[in-house]
């Protein structure tokens, strides 16, 4: 059963803490979407506190992926350029699939549905985003169209010792 995929829904207390127990949940399985494991749901609020409030002040858009049985199973956020000269293209952040669907293609299927949202915004011309080095993701992101255009070496220290490069990914849309 495919994800189905909503842009911009309703905040309620149940999606907030459906994306809390995601994140954690992916974090906890070794996902690089901003914290290292072992990470508790409290320590990922503020981040998503941050997310809700660009929300509000309509700098973000949220893309949620359900699955079957109602569980938030998926998510990224699409954040506009506050400066004025890079108003033509937007970031994704926090790109994510529940360990229990990875590997299932909807990881590809968020992308795809995250691009359509972007191109039924007012002269959004790209997709820029980030990810950590040494998982293999840049050919997770290849595979979606995406390509890297830069790399900053050892931007990304994940323990002592174990710093990661930081991959810069840009999609074009066509
Ligand atoms: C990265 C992620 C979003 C991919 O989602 P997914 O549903 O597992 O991926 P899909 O099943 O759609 O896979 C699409 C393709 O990417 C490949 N792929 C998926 N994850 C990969 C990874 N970590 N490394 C290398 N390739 C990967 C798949 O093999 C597949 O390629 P194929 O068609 O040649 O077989 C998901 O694994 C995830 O949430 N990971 C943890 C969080 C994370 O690290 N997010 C990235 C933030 S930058």
């Amino acid at each position: 059963m495919p994800l189905t995929f909503t842009l911009g829904p309703a905040v309620t207390p149940a999606l907030r803490d459906g994306l809390l127990d995601l994140w954690a949940d992916v974090s906890n399985a070794g996902g690089a979407v901003g914290f290292v494991s072992p990470v508790a749901r409290e320590d990922l609020r503020p981040e998503l506190v941050k997310h809700f409030a660009a929300m509000s002040e309509g700098r973000t858009r949220l893309l949620v992926g359900h699955d079957e049985e109602g569980q938030v199973a998926a998510t990224a956020f699409l954040t506009l350029n506050t400066h004025r000269l890079m108003t033509h293209w937007l970031w994704l952040y926090t790109v994510m699939v529940h360990p229990r669907h990875q590997g299932k293609g909807y990881g590809r299927d968020l992308l795809a549905a995250a691009a359509d949202a972007a191109r039924t915004l007012d002269g959004i011309e790209a997709i820029r985003l980030t990810c950590r080095g040494g998982l293999g993701l840049e050919r997770f992101y290849a595979s979606c169209g995406y390509k890297e255009v830069g790399r900053v070496p050892g931007a990304i220290r994940v323990a002592p010792g174990d710093d990661r490069d930081d991959v810069i990914m840009l999609l074009p849309l066509g």
